[in-house]
């Protein structure tokens, strides 16, 4: 450190006296405190003395290329380029370094050795905890609790930053309405009202309220944009959106974001509306910088500047930089487009230096924001990362996480909760078995076989003789799985199916758990079936003929069609992948110890084919009426129009009932919406009350609802509770089609209940 780090402190101290005309220093006069014009001049002074070539190095990131502790990688290998590369300053971010000693040894060849020694920044998918895996992001959202989902990020962030980590790449605010994209599971689903809150909350967690703190990091919200709504739900495909939808809807949770200050933002592999997102002027400089105002840095998605060559909008990786870099991607991830290209276009004048200075003052000011500057190696201490990796109030945490997350779908005769004694419950489905599966995808730091299963789960309940069959496999064993890898799925073999049928015979209950295994969605997880797979379909249709007494648990990243089981099977327990406390959440529920409150956040279809399907669709001129199966009618004829389960659906061991909406005039432009919310059933109970409106017209259409608050509410059996919502010109205006935000006069619907299809309403006019 001494060396360079000396050399840099020099610098600042004479900062005063370095001109500062040719650098753009106005985004950080708009902060008016002096920290941040601190941070300004030694950002001034720092840019003032690096070289071209040192400054499209703090552009450069690469992903952990050796093993910082071993030998130093063989020449002619890429690794060994990166490696020269970093000892000449050029690279200013690594990604997928793990721990303390990884990070310390990586961190000190920036500092010690290179000549300016800037600190590296430490980026890392932290999506659903590091090493203490909670729920998938997707399952998180169900549970609609903000402090809850914040608590969760901030675990994470704590436990991240004690491994040396000072970045994340989450949260993932991408709004998707296709459950066919693997990513769905790693997102808060399809509503953007929702998503903007849940925004925030992550990227409050994850950065607090002191960026410098040793139990915070970086956020980054991406990906931006539009990444969410793929063709036919294929990764990385053609995203073909209008106005309304890009600024409605995919907008709002990228713009919650920047509000809650996030630090960093990571483009998008896709094109959107022909043009790759991460060559795309209009998303990264005209609405993220400019009208936004953000004044972080841009990120672009692994190699995806390379990626713009193959897209056909570049000629060449030379003209993906130039095209990136005036586009405002500020740091590229493993394209080396930059640190190969970049110093060329400047000096022959293609690019100008006032674009890379743009780009490096970004990056400059999230690590002097995160602390760097003041110690490298805050986030290095093996002690403290001992201390801190796995604690058990962490495990707590995400055990709350995942109970919250569990969404009841179906409970016939009281199925649920199991008596507690005196029951023989056989237990059906590999996934009930299985300890990774649970932790999903984007387990980077977590290791498999972690998860408590749902055998284990149940077993701690001692009054009931629990047995366990197989039936049918997920995924093939003795794979190692990891998320790199094509999962195996096995098809085929019933050979499990008379053992489970025997002993679903001889049993009071069957519990089983079925769904896809954790490595199913994620990135490059696209399925064009979204029912159960391989033989499990068959399995439960088997399991049903001898014993109608089942409780389905289903294990997912993303909505399934499941329109038979839905049918026929009395109790249903949406349990998604809900990390290392899995078993333990789900034998809670099941026993009653918790009362589940979640509700979906995604839609659930009948039938793949009525994907893209989404609550707040818009009126056609020929709409389908209560499915009276009309001819020229918008509806499809072998399927109904409406979803298997809405958004905004879950169930509850208690009822509740809203009576009594009002709905008074505060002011011209503000309305109170009051209902009277009673839990009619006999236990304690919470539920998600959701408020949803619909304009009836306006100068572009406007969607049928349109979720715009939600409370979380726990009331006793018999309790009534007063609620009180507000619309305001902020939850009643919309983007029209030339993405200007308007509030127009005109009559409103107004419905409270507890899922998107709320039948109590009002109405009032603006
Ligand atoms: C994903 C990003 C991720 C990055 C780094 C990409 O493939 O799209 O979301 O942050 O890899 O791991």
């Amino acid at each position: 450190m001494k060396k360079a780090l000396f050399i840099f402190l020099i610098f600042n101290c004479i900062s005063c006296k370095v001109p500062t005309n040719n650098i753009d220093t106005s985004q950080d006069d708009k902060f008016g405190n002096s920290a941040q014009l601190n941070i300004g001049k030694s950002i001034d002074s720092l840019l003032s003395v690096m070289t071209l070539e040192e400054k499209i190095g703090q552009m450069n990131q690469y992903s952990g290329f050796w093993d910082a502790t071993g030998p130093t990688p063989k020449a002619g290998d890429v690794a060994a380029s990166k490696y020269e590369d970093l000892k000449k300053g050029l690279v200013g971010s690594m990604l997928n370094v793990k721990g303390v000693k990884q990070v310390k040894a990586l961190q000190k060849i920036a500092v010690e050795e290179t000549r300016l020694g800037i600190p590296l920044i430490f980026g890392f998918d932290v999506i659903h905890g590091f090493k203490t895996i909670s729920p998938v992001p997707l399952a998180e959202s169900a549970s609609w609790d903000l402090e809850a989902i914040k608590k969760s990020a901030q675990n994470a962030a704590e436990e991240a930053a004690a491994s040396g980590i000072n970045w994340t790449f989450a949260p993932m605010v991408d709004i998707s309405r296709d459950a066919r994209w693997g990513r769905v599971m790693e997102g808060a689903g399809e509503d953007p009202y929702l998503g903007s809150k849940i925004a925030i909350a992550r990227v409050k967690g994850f950065q607090g309220e002191d960026l410098s703190s040793p139990k915070t990091i970086a956020a980054c919200a991406k990906h931006f944009a539009a990444y969410g709504f793929p063709d036919a739900g294929r990764e990385y495909n053609t995203v073909d959106i209008g106005t309304s939808t890009l600024y409605n809807i995919v907008f709002p949770p990228f713009k919650a974001a920047t509000e809650a200050d996030v630090k960093t933002f990571m483009n998008a592999f896709n094109i959107l509306n022909d043009i790759p997102a991460t060559g795309d002027r209009f998303l990264q400089r005209d609405v993220l910088k400019k009208s936004w105002g953000f004044n972080g840095f841009v990120v672009s998605d692994w190699g995806s500047i390379g990626e713009m060559v193959t897209h056909g909008y570049a000629g060449s990786d030379k003209h993906a930089a130039e095209l990136a870099v005036k586009a405002g991607s500020d740091m590229d991830m493993e394209s080396s487009a930059y640190v190969i290209e970049l110093a060329n276009l400047v000096k022959e004048g293609t690019v100008k230096e006032q674009l890379v200075n743009d780009a490096v003052r970004r990056i400059l000011r999230v690590k002097f924001e995160l602390g760097l500057f003041d110690d490298p190696y805050r986030y290095c201490n093996e002690q403290h990362e001992k201390n801190t990796v796995g604690k058990k109030a962490f495990h707590q945490d995400a055990l709350d996480m995942a109970k919250k997350s569990i969404v009841l779908l179906k409970n016939e005769n009281n199925l649920l909760p199991l008596k507690r004694e005196n029951q023989k419950i056989a237990l059906i489905g590999a996934l009930a078995n299985d300890k990774t599966s649970p932790l999903g995808n984007w387990v980077l730091a977590g290791e498999n076989g972690f998860a408590i299963s749902v055998l284990e789960g149940l077993k701690q309940y001692k009054g009931n003789t629990i047995t366990y069959a197989e039936g049918a496999k997920v995924a093939l064993p003795n794979s190692k799985l990891h998320f790199t890898q094509e999962l195996d799925v096995n098809e085929t073999d019933t050979s499990g199916f008379l053992e489970a049928i025997t002993l679903a015979k001889k049993s009071d209950v069957v519990v089983m758990v079925l769904g896809e295994h954790g490595l199913q969605s994620g990135e490059a997880r696209s399925r064009t079936h979204i029912d159960l797979p391989g033989v499990q379909q068959s399995l439960l249709e088997e399991i049903y003929k001898v014993n109608k007494n089942i409780v389905l648990v289903l294990t997912n990243g993303r909505p399934l069609a499941i329109p038979w089981a839905s049918e026929h099977i009395p109790a249903i327990v949406e349990a998604w992948q809900l990390g290392i406390q899995s078993g333990n959440a789900i034998a809670q529920v099941l026993y009653g110890d918790y009362n589940p409150s979640g509700k979906l956040t995604m839609t659930f279809p009948k039938s793949v084919g009525q994907v893209p399907i989404y609550y707040n669709n818009k009126s056609t001129g020929r709409p389908d009426i209560e499915n009276r199966k009309e001819v020229f009618k918008s509806r499809y004829i072998d399927e109904a129009n409406e979803p298997l389960y809405p958004f905004g659906f879950g169930l509850s061991y208690t009822a509740f009932s809203y009576k009594n909406l009002k709905v008074k005039t505060a002011s011209n432009r503000e309305f109170k919406i009051s209902v009277n919310l009673t839990n009619t059933g006999t236990v304690k109970g919470k539920e998600v009350a959701q408020l949803y409106i619909h304009d009836k017209y306006a100068s572009v259409v406007r969607p049928l609802r349109e979720l715009k608050g939600f409370e979380l509410v726990e009331l006793e059996p018999n309790e009534i509770k007063t609620l009180e919502f507000t619309l305001t010109e902020k939850e009643l205006g919309f983007y029209n089609h030339l993405g200007k935000f308007v509030v127009e006069p005109g009559e409103f619907n107004v419905f409270v209940g507890g899922s998107s299809n709320a039948s109590l309403t009002g109405n009032f006019s603006l």
